[in-house]
């Protein structure tokens, strides 16, 4: 299973399962994920989420490039959305959800635990939106929720660089809460989750829900025209360039048309 659940008590631990392509969130991830939601907002016994990946080397490496190469710019835009509506909905998810970021959070991978309410990061993690190396922009929330999270000047940074960002970084620029040595990653997330199960149900999601007001601004209207920019790479020469050249695993060479 591309995405697998486990209960422990009110703590619920959602693995994102597909190691040997560092858990690139492909459609079927997705689709996955949002069945599992389904499941844990019915399940009123779970009162915490942990999100994290699984094998040694990442949460998530992002969206599924070998399924966006030849992708046009409806297409790309449909696979946009969907990880919005998945994204959206951690984001808004009435129970409280934590990453448990155990390695690379890459692209739509950054963009999905910085959705989650809390992000614990492993020494090992490190976070970033490398899509201009793709030819491409990031279209799964990062435009507004990176810039949220930090600040417009250290997101723009990043995603025009595409540099990875390692987690004592992600630290001081607020992206990850706490950065704990590798092995103790999934105690801390679970001793935090289990510390917040015992709190008062609705009085966490709402505060949640009003939290997140704070941010707000026109994010779904932001959202929409990331969107927009993000299916219109699809249609460059330097996003078939880009693709090509990771699948291929050799340097981009980007004309600028
Ligand atoms: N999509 C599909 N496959 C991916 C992938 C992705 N995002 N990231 C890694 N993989 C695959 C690799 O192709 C490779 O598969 P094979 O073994 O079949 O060749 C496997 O996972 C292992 O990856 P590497 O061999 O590349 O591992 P590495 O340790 O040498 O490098 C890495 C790790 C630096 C993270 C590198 O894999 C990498 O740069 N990955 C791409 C990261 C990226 O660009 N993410 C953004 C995707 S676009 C996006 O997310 C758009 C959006 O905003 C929605």
């Amino acid at each position: 299973m591309p995405v697998d659940f486990e209960r422990q008590g009110p703590v619920g631990i959602l693995t994102l399962n597909r190691p040997e392509a560092l858990n690139a969130l492909s459609l079927e991830m997705l689709d996955q994920l949002d069945a599992v939601l389904d499941g844990v907002e019915r399940d009123t016994e779970v009162r915490a989420l942990i999100i994290t990946g699984a094998g040694e080397k990442a949460f998530s490496a992002g969206a599924d490039i070998g399924a966006m190469r030849e992708a046009t710019a409806l297409e790309a835009r449909a696979y946009a959305q969907r990880g919005h509506q998945v994204i959206n909905r951690v984001e808004s998810f009435p129970r409280p959800i934590i990453a448990a970021v155990n390695g690379y959070a890459l692209g739509g991978g950054c963009e999905f635990c910085l959705a989650c309410d809390i992000r614990l990061a492993s020494e090992r993690a490190s976070f970033g939106q490398p899509e201009v190396n793709l030819g491409i922009m990031p279209g799964w929330g990062g435009t507004q929720r990176l810039a949220r999270a930090t600040s417009p000047g250290i997101a723009k940074e990043l995603i025009f660089t595409g540099r990875m960002c390692p987690a004592a970084e992600a630290h001081a620029i607020g992206l990850a809460n706490h950065v704990y040595p590798h092995e103790e990653l999934m105690g801390k997330a679970v001793a935090l989750a289990e510390q917040i199960a015992t709190k008062p149900t609705w009085a966490i999601s709402a505060a949640k829900e009003v939290i997140s007001l704070a941010l707000e601004g026109d994010l779904r209207g932001h959202l929409a025209r990331e969107l927009d920019a993000f299916a219109l790479a699809f249609t460059t020469q330097d996003q078939r360039e880009g693709m090509a050249a990771f699948l291929e695993k050799r340097p981009a060479q980007f004309e600028g048309h």
